[in-house]
């Protein structure tokens, strides 16, 4: 059940150096696919890394996250306002633009990452999203042009460790009824 993946899903630091099958990898890929959107304009992109200089690289941009590179993938996923019908000719995006489209697709796309997450945990592999990059520092290493907007660099693999739940807020302090 979905409430199953949901409560075991962890971040994942530590991971076994073996291969994931191709299936699963493509069913967390799907699970991405098929997540909702504002006005389903789906505006992402993933990037499927198993190389190991691609990893490293990333790893290192990554405020220096080395240990992401020891999953055998990495995803790095990633918004796109042109989905959206912008006008990207010219476009930079970096963390302090305030574009209300860019706002949108990083909705979007959270939404499919979290779905991915969690697909993930559903075929016995840990994930991490990994958010401590600068634009300007994963774009270049990819080819990726300057007016998309990097969301996350998730390592993908067999963890090999298991970390206990982090705390949450209790649903008193988060829930509230009818008014604010
Ligand atoms: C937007 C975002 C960015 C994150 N960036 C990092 C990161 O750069 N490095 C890291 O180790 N964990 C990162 N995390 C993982 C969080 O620390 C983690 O989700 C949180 O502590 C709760 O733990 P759990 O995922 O195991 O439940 C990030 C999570 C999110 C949602």
């Amino acid at each position: 059940m979905m409430i199953e993946s949901i409560k075991h899903r962890r971040s994942i630091r530590k991971y076994l150096p073996t291969p994931v099958e191709g299936e699963k990898l493509q069913a967390v890929l799907e699970a991405a696919r098929l997540a909702p959107s504002g006005n389903n304009k789906q505006p992402w992109a993933f990037i499927v890394v198993k190389e190991e200089a691609g990893r490293l690289a990333l790893a290192e941009a990554t405020r220096e996250q080395m240990w992401i590179a020891e999953a055998p993938i990495v995803i790095v996923a990633v918004a796109d306002v042109a989905a959206r019908g912008v006008d990207v000719e010219g476009l930079v995006l970096d963390e302090q633009s305030p574009l209300w489209e860019l706002k949108r697709v990083i909705r979007d796309t959270a939404i499919a990452i979290g779905y991915l997450l969690l697909e993930a945990d559903h075929q016995g592999l840990g994930t991490c999203w990994c958010g401590a990059f600068e634009q300007d520092d994963i774009r270049p290493l990819l080819g990726i042009p300057e007016d998309k907007f990097v969301l996350a660099v998730i390592p993908l693999g067999y963890a090999d460790q298991e970390p206990p739940a982090r705390p949450r807020r209790a649903l008193e302090e988060i829930v509230r009824y009818e008014r604010w």
